[in-house]
């Protein structure tokens, strides 16, 4: 069935000049962007995106690095979208991420993992409306 997710090209893809290649991915796979904007997250923004991680070891790092540039926020939708997505971005530690996925190729560290993506239908919900009103997406 259709569904929608929430995708992130974390700033060190962005700097890596990579978005193109990334969302090339997505759109290769079937999927399809319905809503996308460059943000520069404040501290509370990211904090707030990742409050269920607040009490873990890496909060402070995760979200001094999501602050640390830029991020391309992305609504993508299509069949299965969310485990699409999580196939084509691979494990969360690159180094354990299998060859040909967007951590693979693209990432360097479990912090500098160049991809964010939603990872079940109730935190696609939560993540799509943190940054995106229901008049930002485009249905296509
Ligand atoms: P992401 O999918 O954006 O969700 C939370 C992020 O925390 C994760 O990707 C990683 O970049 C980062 N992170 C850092 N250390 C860990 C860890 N030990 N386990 C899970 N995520 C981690």
């Amino acid at each position: 069935a259709s569904q929608r997710t929430l995708s992130i090209v974390k700033p060190d893809a962005v700097a890596k000049n990579a978005i193109g290649e990334i969302i090339s991915r997505f759109e290769k796979a079937g999927l399809k962007v319905v809503a996308a904007k460059m943000l520069h997250l404040s501290k509370e923004q990211a904090e707030g995106f990742y409050a269920e991680h607040k009490d873990r070891g890496f909060f402070g790092d995760l979200v001094g690095f999501m602050t640390s540039g830029p991020v391309l926020v992305q609504v993508l939708e299509g069949d299965d979208a969310i485990v699409k997505n999580r196939d084509l971005m691979g494990a969360t530690n690159p180094q354990e991420a299998a060859p040909g996925t967007i951590r693979a190729d693209f990432a360097q560290s479990i912090d500098a993992n160049a991809v964010h993506g939603s990872d079940s239908p109730e935190s696609a919900e939560r993540e799509i409306a943190y940054f995106f009103g229901s008049d930002e997406i485009c249905p296509r």
